[in-house]
């Protein structure tokens, strides 16, 4: 167990302040509900306090009982914790339907952030495959975008949620956007691990005081069928990953999390096997600045989420998602 109070915090924009780290709750497609409902609840005794949940996940009412039967038991208060959840994408034009659906589920009074799960309104369904694609599917849109992002200005207003966040942005979104936002987002969800640095986002976002959250700290070795290409690339075996894990005695996930503690990012890693070792990697000794030096050699701008399903008739790919020509792809009111 580690005492949550010596677990470093990064600072907030708006003054508050979150932990360091976080558990993911994600299953993959593979982990039940109530295996992650199980790691939520050893995570708290373990001394988690920030846990990522989103109603997609389809988890929520679990992990819900567990945050309950944590307080009820008296380790810890609904204060102590720091609970993410986000808006799916079929619920952009009904935020507040689902965030009360989340906070019901949660049992959690409010939530201490909100994120918009992904930045256009493309839904697929649970355990679909990558070939699968909605009709319904459109491009980025601003006027979209901010009047969902509205709805959730008018839950902090109403005092259910705490800090706004966004997800899955790319810089020509944050441009378009940034300027028509009443309160400034707190953070920004995005994939993070040494293949996949985004230094160029990772820098905006900071420049701006908006907290870099990284998903996929591991690189995901278990994420969905969907998610997996053969030339994908395995983080924690890159040789030089592997060689720091050697020097300090420890597993390659956990220089992936002392990596991007170091650099300034929060990670929520999943686990229901090794979630106590990954907390602890935010209390133990940091990396050297050479290992440091080292890992930021190790990006190969290998994506893991590419996004596929969420592909628009008429879109060519999934590069199209990511906007890495310098302009919004499709989009007609940007
Ligand atoms: N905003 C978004 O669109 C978005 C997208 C994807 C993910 N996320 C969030 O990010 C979270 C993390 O992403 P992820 O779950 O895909 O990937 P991840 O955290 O990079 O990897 C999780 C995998 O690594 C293994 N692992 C964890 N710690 C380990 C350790 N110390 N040693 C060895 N293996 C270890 C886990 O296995 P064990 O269970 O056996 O330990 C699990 O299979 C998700 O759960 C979700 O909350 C957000």
């Amino acid at each position: 167990m580690i005492d949550s109070n010596t677990v470093p915090v990064f600072k907030l924009n708006d003054g508050g302040t979150i932990p360091c780290i976080g558990m993911g709750t994600f299953g993959s497609d593979r982990v039940t509900p109530d295996e992650v409902a199980q790691a939520v609840a050893g995570g708290i005794r373990a001394g988690y306090r920030l846990f990522d949940c989103a109603a997609c996940y389809g988890n929520e009412d679990k992990i819900g009982a567990a945050f309950r039967a944590a307080m009820d038991e008296g380790v810890v208060k609904r204060g102590d914790l720091f609970i993410m959840s986000k808006v799916w994408n079929d619920m952009h034009r009904r935020v507040r339907e689902s965030c009360l659906k989340s906070i019901a589920d949660l049992q959690c009074d409010y939530l201490d952030m909100l994120f918009i799960h992904w930045p256009f309104p493309n839904y697929h369904a649970p355990f679909c495959d990558v070939n699968s694609r909605n009709p319904d599917s459109r491009p980025f849109s601003v006027a979209e975008f901010v009047d969902t992002y509205r709805q959730i200005e008018a839950l902090v207003d109403e005092g259910l949620v705490k800090h706004i966040g966004i997800s899955n942005m790319t810089i020509p979104k944050l441009e378009a956007v940034l300027g028509q936002l009443r309160v400034k987002p707190a953070a920004c969800e995005s994939e993070l691990h040494p293949c996949f640095q985004q230094q160029e986002l990772f820098d905006y976002l900071k420049a701006r005081d908006i907290l870099p959250i990284g998903y996929m700290p591991l690189g995901s070795p278990r994420r969905p069928e969907r998610d997996i290409l053969p030339e994908d690339l395995a983080d924690m075996q890159m040789p030089e990953l592997v060689q720091i894990a050697r020097d300090h005695g420890c597993h390659p996930a956990i220089v992936c999390l002392k990596w991007a503690l170091q650099r300034g990012q929060l990670p929520i890693p999943f686990s229901i096997h090794n979630y106590e070792a990954n907390l602890r990697a935010a209390v133990t000794e940091p990396l050297t600045g050479a290992e440091m030096a080292t890992i930021a050699t190790l990006e190969r701008n290998n994506r893991l989420v590419k996004g596929q399903v969420f592909l628009w008739p008429g879109a060519n790919d999934w590069h199209d998602l990511w906007d890495e020509d310098g302009a919004i792809t499709g989009c007609t009111d940007c």
